[in-house]
């Protein structure tokens, strides 16, 4: 017996896609890993959640080890909805959902608004994890170039308009990550912004925001995609991952109630009482506002050492965006195809992702590389960019 034959026609096709996480590189051991969008190690604040473990358990005894019983969930909604109200985001607690991470709260929203029909807008280039979870449910995709500005609107706007004069469907929403974009690191301007929404105002769709680095700004706040939103188009999905630990795999989506409800009626791992009432503890004895400032200082930090590395040695020819926060930055290397580079720059002990996997087609990336200065320390920073300049002068030199 062969079980695939069991499988129904839409997960037949969803299965001949690329298999998921195939842009994750053999990583050997003592590699200096900028492909990672990991956080640094030294701000994952594991004693402070031991201590926060310790003071639930002994305050709550086994009530957080159950399906139901801690009242630490609901204080986890109130930190979550004052953390979105720091971002003038004002919803209520019907209009937040609570997920296992933003790659749920994704999954969620493709899952109740996504048929094989459906048509989803994506950036191109765009985070590869929602990349795939999109290819589970739909092979309609349009993508829309990103600039240094972020989200080219007025290319948007050709498309719909063209889409609409020949009677095609419109997309049913548009996924985007307007501010330290993955992989990219660029912002979309205010101006753009106002633009999507009257967009998705005039040509009928929703908004998926991800703002999973939103709050890692090195210089001032990036204003929200929701906190502009008059309208009701925006569904703002948001994470701890990056801020506080992606294994405690706390995110959630903030919009509509309709949506919430329906997300919510097909969320059916329940809730993960342990973990959200451990991170309710958490954030109640953490002033937020001051890790961010560490967050954000180390992290600006970071970046300027890769920034200035790439500057000392990569050739000329290399260019990249200066990043106004988040963990990337996104360099072009004319005329070098980065996925067979990666080869030559794993053997001199440096990773980083080929751009070809941020992209709906493929051959649109492949002189793109991302770099991650998120999880190694400025010294091996450094060091792995030198590394990486010569592995790059290496290639030029037999372009020639
Ligand atoms: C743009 C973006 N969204 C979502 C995520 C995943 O977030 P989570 O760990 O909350 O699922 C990432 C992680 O790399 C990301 O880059």
């Amino acid at each position: 017996m062969n079980a695939a034959s069991f499988f129904p026609e839409n997960i037949k096709r969803a299965l001949q896609n690329n298999p998921p996480g195939e842009w994750i590189p053999e990583i050997p051991e003592d590699c200096i890993r900028l492909h990672c969008g990991y956080p640094a190690p030294a701000l994952v604040p594991a004693e402070e959640v031991k201590a926060a473990v310790a003071s639930l358990l002994e305050e709550e005894q086994d009530l957080p080890l159950h399906y139901i019983g801690s009242p630490k969930i609901l204080k986890l909604k109130e930190q979550i909805l004052k953390r979105l109200k720091e971002r003038d985001i004002f919803v209520s607690e019907e209009e937040l959902l609570i997920t296992s991470g933003a790659c749920q709260a994704i999954d969620l929203i493709a899952r109740i608004l996504l048929d094989e029909e459906s048509i989803v807008a994506v950036e191109s280039p765009t985070y590869m994890e929602a990349l795939e979870i999109f290819q589970n449910y739909t092979k309609r995709k349009i993508s829309i170039p990103v600039d240094k500005h972020g989200l080219q609107t007025d290319v948007l706007e050709g498309i719909l308009a063209e889409r609409k004069r020949r009677g095609l469907a419109q997309p049913r929403f548009l996924y985007t990550i307007p501010t330290f974009q993955n992989p990219t690191g660029t912002t979309m301007t205010e101006e753009r912004r106002q633009h999507l929404l009257d967009l998705a105002d005039s040509y009928d769709f929703l908004i998926v925001e991800d703002d999973a680095y939103g709050e890692l700004s090195f210089n001032q706040n990036v204003p929200t995609l929701k906190a502009m939103d008059k309208k009701s188009r925006v569904l703002h999905v948001g994470s701890l991952s990056k801020i506080v630990a992606p294994g405690m795999r706390i995110g959630w989506i903030a919009g509509a109630r309709e949506i919430i409800h329906a997300s919510d009626w097909f969320k059916k791992d329940l809730n993960h009482p342990f973990a959200q009432a451990t991170m309710a503890v958490y954030l109640t004895n953490t002033n937020f506002e001051e890790r961010l400032i560490t967050l954000r200082d180390t992290y600006r930090s970071k970046c300027a050492v890769l920034l200035s590395a790439l500057e000392q040695y990569l050739p000329e020819s290399a260019s990249w965006y200066v990043p106004e926060g988040g963990y990337f930055v996104w360099m072009k290397i004319p005329g070098v195809d980065t996925s067979k580079m990666l080869t030559q720059a794993l053997a001199e002990g440096v990773s980083f992702i080929p751009g070809k996997y941020f992209f709906l087609d493929q051959s649109d990336g492949t002189e793109f590389l991302r770099l991650s200065f998120s999880f190694e320390d400025e010294k091996e920073i450094a060091e792995g960019i030198r590394r990486l300049g010569s592995v790059v002068s290496c290639q030029a030199d037999h372009g020639k």
